[in-house]
């Protein structure tokens, strides 16, 4: 074909080309328009052409060129200007998908409150499994061997090993810390415990505890005191008045169950603190020796304060929360309340 022909052909397919997508678009400007294109191989043909045509191919191969790339450069703009088909669907003016943001559960902004407390008193946190054997729960501290204290926590043993069962209180971790750590000793462990109960508005069969102890020389009863003052106060306010009234456990010798003045009638007197205008928080006292010798830890050397306390009934106490069920319904309109506290 000669090169006349050639070029008529070209403007033939340049005009009739449809470039209906920017991937067509690309196609015919790699076809024609590109260092590699026809068009370009086309003009390369100049020096083979006889010199008096010269000047007239020239000039058509050029419309040919203007041709393609005024076609390029229309569609080009073409698609720059008009939104692609799922940028069309897209409204910028309607309003948008609230977007919600949880928040932290009430137990879990009173168990932050309470870890900052006792690290910044110097305590380390601890833990320990939610699964114990029967020396970590009870053995260890001092419970014997068929004692009543065994039922006082009614426990959820496993059928198969009767050995094990869910841990009825924390104080299994003091356990554990005593029996592989050395004194001094300054450490709490928040978490999970378990008791073969009832549900109602005051007792689950799940619920949680705050642990401590601190064992070193010389601790007495009043470093107790003074740890688990500093705590109510900086937990509840420094208007919260603290009690210990004497109580029995069989891992602390004396035993001191913990009182706070009731936060709801300021200790005149209410339905929550029936009527007598304290609360209970929790229990305490001095480790008794016999959890020492158990633990390997030389009771004429060391003594030690320990004391548990509830997570639920201090979040229930702090935020006046009447029903201990509401913690495990997940009604937002209960946990929405503690929006913006962490
Ligand atoms: N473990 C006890 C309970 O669940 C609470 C308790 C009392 C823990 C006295 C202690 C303590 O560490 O010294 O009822």
């Amino acid at each position: 074909m000669n090169l006349f022909d050639q070029i008529n052909q070209l403007t033939e397919e340049v005009q009739n080309y449809n470039i209906e997508t920017k991937d067509s678009l690309e196609a015919f400007r790699l076809d024609f328009i590109a260092k590699k294109g026809r068009i370009p191989a086309l003009m390369e043909e100049m020096k083979n052409i006889e010199p008096q045509d010269r000047k007239a191919f020239g000039m058509e191969v050029n419309k040919l060129k203007q041709l393609a790339e005024g076609k390029f450069k229309e569609r080009q703009e073409y698609f720059e200007n008009t939104p692609t088909s799922v940028e069309a669907k897209i409204d910028l003016t309607l309003p948008v998908i609230p977007y919600e943001q949880g928040n932290a559960h009430p137990l879990t902004i009173v168990k932050n409150r309470i870890v900052q407390i006792f690290e910044r008193m110097g305590f380390s946190q601890s833990e320990g499994p939610e699964i114990e054997d029967d020396f970590h729960n009870f053995t260890g501290l001092n419970f014997p061997e068929n004692h009543p204290a065994r039922e006082m926590q009614d426990t959820f043993f496993l059928e198969k090993n009767p050995d094990i069962a869910l841990r009825t209180h924390t104080s299994s971790v003091q356990i554990r810390v005593m029996s592989t750590q050395k004194p001094p000793m300054r450490t709490f462990s928040v978490g999970r415990v378990f008791r073969n109960e009832a549900i109602s508005a005051r007792a689950h069969c799940i619920f949680h505890q705050i642990e401590g102890f601190f064992i070193d020389e010389n601790v007495s009863f009043a470093d107790l005191k003074q740890t688990l003052y500093h705590f109510v106060k900086e937990m509840f306010g420094a208007e919260t008045k603290i009690r210990f009234r004497p109580s029995y456990f069989p891992f602390t010798e004396p035993s001191a169950e913990i009182d706070i003045s009731c936060l709801i009638c300021k200790g005149k007197g209410c339905n929550v603190c029936k009527q007598s205008g304290w609360v209970e928080i929790g229990g305490s006292g001095m480790i008794d020796p016999n959890v020492f010798d158990n633990c390997g830890i030389d009771s004429q050397k060391y003594t030690g304060f320990a004391f548990g306390m509830g997570l639920e009934r201090i979040t229930m106490l702090k935020y006046q929360i009447k029903d201990l069920r509401l913690f495990t319904e997940n009604d937002v309109r209960f946990l929405r309340q503690f929006e913006g506290l962490v």
